[in-house]
């Protein structure tokens, strides 16, 4: 992906691959919408596809594959044991992370109950720069407890720093004196950092806290599900590696990690996970978890048509023109929104546009849940379908008081080499209308709150009447309800 300038001026970025399938989509008028929404409580994960024109909830197991990995998908050895197309994926996993064993799982918080059955006991204690949703459940099931040792910039909704998904190096050394190797199992890193508006750690903070594990006697382990973006921004922003070629800044990462997880949904676009390691220890205590949750050890839960893709995807995720994609055309929908001065988090990240509902939505209190809001109100106001990453998506307290999340955002992800730059434009375009009647906007009620992952299936109703008159306001500017 290049960003091209226009011989007329404008700055786009230009896609670097064409569409050779297509599917239909629907655009349902705005009082369709919000029967939509009522029904799904205003839950955008409860919402049907159908009714859906652009999903942007997610880039897990939604991005475009190539004519390469489909045609991989057509050749494969299908067998419980011991099937060539494993040992394809295997191959590919040495080559690029130069990791001797790997372990498959269906997919990545897979992974991370693997890891967590694996390490975490009672009273352990996991460092990371910042949280997952599912890492964190994973961790705290297995009675362990994790600590963020985010650098402070990171949480600062703007900012220009270039990595904010660094480690604090000072917070992260006073949590190894405190606790130790005897605690602490290990350290995760997460690339691209989910929760915080997929913002990147760069490779020198990781080699630093390489350095500080390898003190203490601690492992370091890498989620590499959001990998394909922190390369990107680490060949963009980072002036001592801009002359280094993908391939090789991957290894350097790799290098640094003692046992690195993905989410396959998310890196190598197809479906799946893995975990890959060194260490020969490590990978016998999680290898007998893997057969007893996953499937055995050549499978572990994929199709063989998945795991031929993902060895195909992940050899693609070494394309700078790949994974430029979906950074460039965030960067672009960040840029034109900040030009209207419409909250988001920058500096622009990987896997999605960020809105910042604290701001865009100011008047409406965290118990009220101001991000769930705002993507129910996007969802009427467009059809487009963004996913809550704030107080709804944390889990209350042992003692029910809820958790108010650090920020509250609504995410936007682009799937990539999925959407046209005329679908980004027309999302702005709704955002920028949204914004105008944002005092339209007011808070959501619990109606079903479930007591794990309640943002996955949990169900709210508006706490007043204010969605029939975000849709009459609507109706007025666009009278065809489009
Ligand atoms: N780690 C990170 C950083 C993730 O973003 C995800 C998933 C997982 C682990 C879990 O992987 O879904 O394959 O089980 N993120 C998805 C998202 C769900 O929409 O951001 P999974």
């Amino acid at each position: 992906m290049s960003v091209v300038r226009f011989y007329r001026g404008e700055q786009i970025p230009l896609e670097m691959h064409k569409t050779r399938i297509v599917q239909k989509l629907n655009l349902i008028p705005v009082e369709r919408r919000l029967a939509a929404i009522t029904e799904a409580g205003n839950n955008t994960f409860l919402l049907k596809n159908r009714d859906v024109y652009l999903d942007l909830l997610t880039d897990s197991g939604v991005n475009a594959m190539s004519d390469r990995q489909l045609a991989a998908m057509m050749e494969t050895d299908d067998s419980y044991a011991g099937s060539e197309t494993y040992f394809k994926l295997e191959k590919k996993i040495q080559e690029i992370f130069g990791k001797k064993y790997f372990l498959p799982a269906h997919q990545g918080r897979a992974c991370e109950h693997i890891l967590a059955k694996a390490y975490v006991k009672p009273g352990s204690v996991v460092p990371m720069n910042y949280h997952f949703t599912t890492t964190k459940a994973h961790i705290v099931l297995q009675g362990g407890t994790i600590e963020e040792v985010l650098i402070d910039e990171g949480l600062k909704v703007t900012s220009d720093h270039p990595f904010k998904g660094d480690i604090d190096l000072d917070k992260l050394r006073r949590l190894f004196e405190q606790y130790g190797a005897d605690r602490i199992p290990f350290v995760r890193m997460e690339a691209g950092t989910n929760l915080i508006g997929g913002q990147p750690f760069s490779l020198a903070n990781l080699l630093a806290i390489r350095e500080l594990c390898d003190e203490f006697g601690i492992m370091l382990v890498l989620d590499a599900s959001l990998l394909a973006d922190n390369l990107y921004f680490i060949k963009e922003r980072e002036a001592e590696y801009q002359q280094r070629s993908i391939p090789e800044i991957t290894r350097i990462i790799a290098d640094c990690s003692d046992i690195i997880y993905f989410s396959a949904r998310k890196l190598g676009c197809a479906r799946g996970g893995g975990i890959c390691t060194n260490n020969e220890e490590a990978y016998k205590a999680m290898r007998e978890l893997v057969t007893l949750y996953e499937g055995f050890l050549t499978y572990g839960g994929m199709s063989v048509r998945e795991i031929e893709a993902l060895a195909v995807g992940l050899e693609e995720t070494m394309d700078e023109d790949m994974i430029s994609h979906a950074p460039q055309f965030i960067a672009y929908m960040v840029q034109e929104l900040q030009k209207h001065g419409i909250p988001v988090v920058t500096p622009a990240g990987g896997l999605g546009c960020h809105l910042d509902a604290g701001r865009f939505v100011e008047h409406i209190p965290q118990s009220q849940y101001p991000a769930g809001a705002l993507a129910a109100a996007l969802y009427i106001a467009s059809g487009v379908r963004g996913m809550e990453r704030g107080t709804l998506s944390e889990a209350r307290e042992p003692d029910g008081k809820e958790k108010y999340a650090d920020m509250e955002l609504v995410r936007l992800a682009l799937p990539r080499r999925v959407f046209t730059l005329s679908q980004v434009k027309y999302t702005i375009d709704r955002i920028l209308w949204l914004y105008d009647n944002r005092k339209l906007i007011e808070g959501l009620a619990f109606v079903e709150e479930p007591n794990v992952l309640r943002f996955f299936f949990g169900k709210l109703k508006p706490v007043s009447d204010w969605q029939s008159r975000l849709v009459a306001q609507f109706r007025q500017d666009f009278s065809n309800g489009l």
